[in-house]
């Protein structure tokens, strides 16, 4: 039996997703989603999916009992579903190798802080790049910068907006993010 625990920051469908995806599996459990803010609609989904959600304070966040916490929890991956925190040091240090991120871009174009959520995609869409894609990549003390685990690109199209670039980029994430979860959490 593998054991995650979800990060989240916001509308959580890639949580719902992941959630969904290993309901039928008897080797991976969903142990707690983790959220860092207070209205976030993530903390609906965890509910309405039966999973303990904590709601966490970036001073909690930061300290090493929290650390300690996920330790004592056996957990076998973190994984960041649209996630804004910086992870500090010492839980990457706990969790070599163990935690991983999502981002909606072709890395290492379009990350780092500030891009995230629409942002990104407002900036490949001005720069009138052919591809975006999602990346799916280890956490380091950096944003968006560990290595890279998984790309998968999607082409821009005539008249591409934000919106319409951000729905196929998703349709990305529902698709890959749990294979690659199931292929880490068997491999590991
Ligand atoms: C996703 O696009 C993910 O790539 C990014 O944040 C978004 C989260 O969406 N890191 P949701 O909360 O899963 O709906």
């Amino acid at each position: 039996m593998k054991r995650l625990s979800i990060f989240v920051s916001g509308g959580g469908t890639n949580l719902q997703r992941i959630a969904e995806y290993f309901s039928s599996n008897p080797n991976v459990e969903i142990v707690n989603v983790i959220c860092n803010n207070p209205n976030a609609y993530a903390i609906e989904r965890a509910k309405n999916l039966g999973i303990p959600c904590k709601l966490i304070n970036r001073a909690e966040f930061k300290s090493e009992d929290f650390t300690k916490e996920l330790l004592n929890q056996n957990i076998d991956l973190i994984v960041l579903a649209g996630f804004l925190w910086l992870v500090p040091k010492h839980l990457i240090d706990a969790f070599p190798n163990k935690i991983i991120n999502i981002h909606p871009a072709l890395l290492p174009k379009y990350g780092g802080k500030g891009f995230y959520g629409e942002h990104v995609h407002e900036a490949v869409v001005a720069a009138k790049e052919e591809y975006s894609g999602i990346t799916i990549h280890y956490v380091n003390e950096h944003y968006d910068s560990g290595d890279i685990i998984f790309q998968a690109q999607v082409a821009l199209e005539e008249g591409e907006t934000p919106d319409s670039l951000a729905a196929k980029i998703h349709t990305l994430e529902y698709k890959h993010y749990p294979e690659v979860i199931e292929k880490l959490t068997i491999n590991s």
